[in-house]
C-alpha cells in the first residue's frame, strides 16, 4: 500500500492515541499468568500485540479481544500448556523477548519464530542470561537468532548485569524469574522503561527497584484485576512533531502515558523551543499518564546522548525529522541500539529522507542533521518498518510537493489508524 501526503495547512484538533505497545504486551502476558480474571481497557489491537495474544491463545491461555477490550482467564503460574504449533511472534521482537523468559521456565517444548526482520534481530541478549539461570534453549547460531525451541527448563533466578539498558532483556529475565523458587536480580547501564516492573507489582509481585537494580522474589501469586493502558507516548511523538513543525497548528493528545522511563522525547521537544502543556496528570495502575497539549514553534538543534537515549529510543527516527527543521546543528550519539530495531534505523532514516533532499549524516552510533533544511517531493519507502512510515510522513508535511511512502501498511504495527487520523486532520 502507498500513501501519498502533501503539506496543507496547520493540524489543528484533538487526537486520541491507540494504547501503550509496550503495556499492551505486559498486560496480556502477566494477565495471563495471574490468577483469576483480567481485564484490559485501552488495549492496543495493532499487529504486534495481537501476535502476542495469539501465542498465548496457543499456551492454552483463554483470551477475548473487542476492539481495545480484553478479557483474559488468567491460568496462574503452572497453569500453561505445551502449543501444538510453532508460535510466530510476527515482527515484533517484544513478544519474541518476553515470551522467551515465560517459555524458558515452562515443563514444555516451544518453538517461537517471526517475520524476515525477526529472524534477523539478536535474540542472544535474552538467551544468553535465560541459559545461566538454567533455561534450555536451542535454535540458529546456537541460539542467536529465530526460530529458536525452548526445551522444558527449570529456572534457578540468579543476578544478571545486562551490557545493554534494555527493557526486553530486563523483562524477559524477571518473566523467568517469576517461576523461579529463588531471587532474581537484573542491574542495566541506564534505566530502560520499566513497565513490566510496574505491573507486576501491581498485581500483587514482590518487587523492588533500587536505581538501575530490579530485584523480583520468585513464585509469588499474581492477581488478576482491571487493567487501564494509557494512550502510547511512542504513538502521540509523531502528532507532537508535526504540529511542533506546521506553523499555526495545536493539538490536544488526551490520557497519554507519561512514565519517566520513555518521555525523552518531551524533554529533547522542550530544549529544542517546543511549546508542549502537560495537562491534568494522574496515575492508574501505577502508570502515570496526562492530557499533551502541543503548539507549534520555531525549534533549534540539540545534542542527544547518554541516559536519555533508553527514554527515546523508539523516537529518534521522528526526532530526526524534527531536526531537519531546527535551526541548527542536531547530534545524536550512543544510539547504536537503532541498528538493531525493525530496520537498521540510524541507514534507513539517512538513506530515504535523502530521497527528499535532505542531508543526515549517519555515524556508528548516532545521525548528524544541519537544519533547517527544504525538503522535495519525492517516492520514500517504511523498509516495512511502522516507526520509519510515520516519521517520514511527518517530514512530508513540510515538504515543498507531495511525498509518497510506499510500504504504507507498516503502521499496522502499532498505530492502525494513523493515516484515517493524520489526513482527517489535514482536512479538519
Ligand atoms: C520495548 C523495548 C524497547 C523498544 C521496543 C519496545 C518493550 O526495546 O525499542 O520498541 O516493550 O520492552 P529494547 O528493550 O530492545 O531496547
Amino acid at each position: 500500500m502507498q500513501v501519498t501526503i502533501s503539506a496543507q495547512g496547520p493540524l489543528q484538533g484533538t487526537v486520541q492515541v491507540p494504547g501503550d505497545k509496550s503495556i499492551s504486551h505486559r498486560a496480556a502476558i502477566l494477565g495471563a499468568l495471574a490468577e483469576g480474571e483480567t481485564t484490559i481497557e485501552g488495549f492496543l489491537p495493532g499487529d504486534d500485540c495481537l501476535a502476542t495474544v495469539t501465542c498465548l491463545r496457543q499456551l492454552g491461555v483463554p483470551i477475548i479481544v473487542d476492539g481495545q477490550t480484553v478479557q483474559i482467564q488468567g491460568v496462574g503460574l503452572t497453569g500453561l500448556r505445551e502449543p501444538e504449533d510453532v508460535l510466530n511472534c510476527g515482527n515484533s521482537g517484544t513478544t519474541a523477548r518476553l515470551l522467551l523468559g515465560v517459555l524458558a521456565a515452562q515443563p514444555f517444548s516451544a518453538v517461537l519464530t517471526g517475520d524476515a526482520s525477526l529472524r534477523q534481530r539478536p535474540m542472544g541478549r535474552v538467551t544468553e542470561p535465560l541459559r545461566s539461570f538454567g533455561a534450555h534453549i536451542v535454535g540458529r547460531q546456537q541460539g542467536q537468532l529465530l526460530p529458536l525451541t525452548c526445551l522444558p527448563g527449570t529456572i534457578r533466578g540468579g543476578c544478571y548485569r545486562s551490557p545493554v539498558a534494555s527493557a526486553q532483556v530486563k523483562s524477559a529475565l524477571l518473566l523467568a524469574g517469576l517461576f523461579s523458587s529463588g531471587m532474581t536480580q537484573v542491574s542495566e547501564p541506564y534505566l530502560s522503561r520499566d513497565h513490566t516492573e510496574r505491573l507486576l507489582a501491581c498485581l500483587g509481585a514482590d518487587i523492588s527497584v533500587q536505581g538501575t537494580t530490579v530485584t523480583l522474589q520468585g513464585s509469588a501469586r499474581l492477581r488478576g484485576r482491571l487493567l487501564q493502558v494509557p494512550g502510547d507516548l511512542s504513538a502521540a511523538a509523531y502528532f507532537l512533531v508535526a504540529a511542533s513543525i506546521v506553523p499555526g497548528s495545536e493539538l490536544l493528545l488526551p490520557n497519554v502515558g507519561i512514565n519517566p522511563s520513555r518521555t525523552g522525547l518531551l524533554t529533547v521537544l522542550q530544549a529544542m523551543g517546543g511549546k508542549l502543556q502537560l495537562l491534568n496528570r494522574r496515575e492508574i495502575n501505577g502508570e502515570p499518564r496526562a492530557d499533551l497539549l502541543v503548539r507549534s514553534a520555531p525549534l533549534r538543534g540539540v545534542e542527544i546522548s547518554g541516559a536519555l537515549i533508553p527514554k527515546l529510543i523508539d523516537e529518534l527516527p521522528v526526532l530526526a525529522a524534527a531536526a531537519l527543521f531546527a535551526g541548527g546543528k542536531t547530534i545524536i550519539r550512543d544510539a547504536q541500539e537503532l541498528r538493531v530495531k525493525e530496520t537498521d534505523r540510524l541507514a534507513a532514516v539517512a538513506e530515504e529522507f535523502s530521497k527528499l533532499g535532505a542531508v543526515i549524516t549517519p555515524t556508528a552510533d548516532g545521525l548528524i542533521i544541519d537544519g533547517p533544511q527544504q525538503l522535495q517531493g519525492g517516492t520514500v519507502d517504511s523498509r516495512g518498518d511502522h516507526r520509519m512510515a510515520m516519521s517520514l510522513a511527518v517530514a512530508a508535511l513540510r515538504a515543498a510537493a507531495p511525498v509518497t511512502i510506499t510500504g504504507a501498511e507498516a503502521v499496522a504495527i502499532s498505530y492502525p489508524h494513523f493515516w484515517e487520523t493524520l489526513q482527517s486532520l489535514q482536512r479538519s
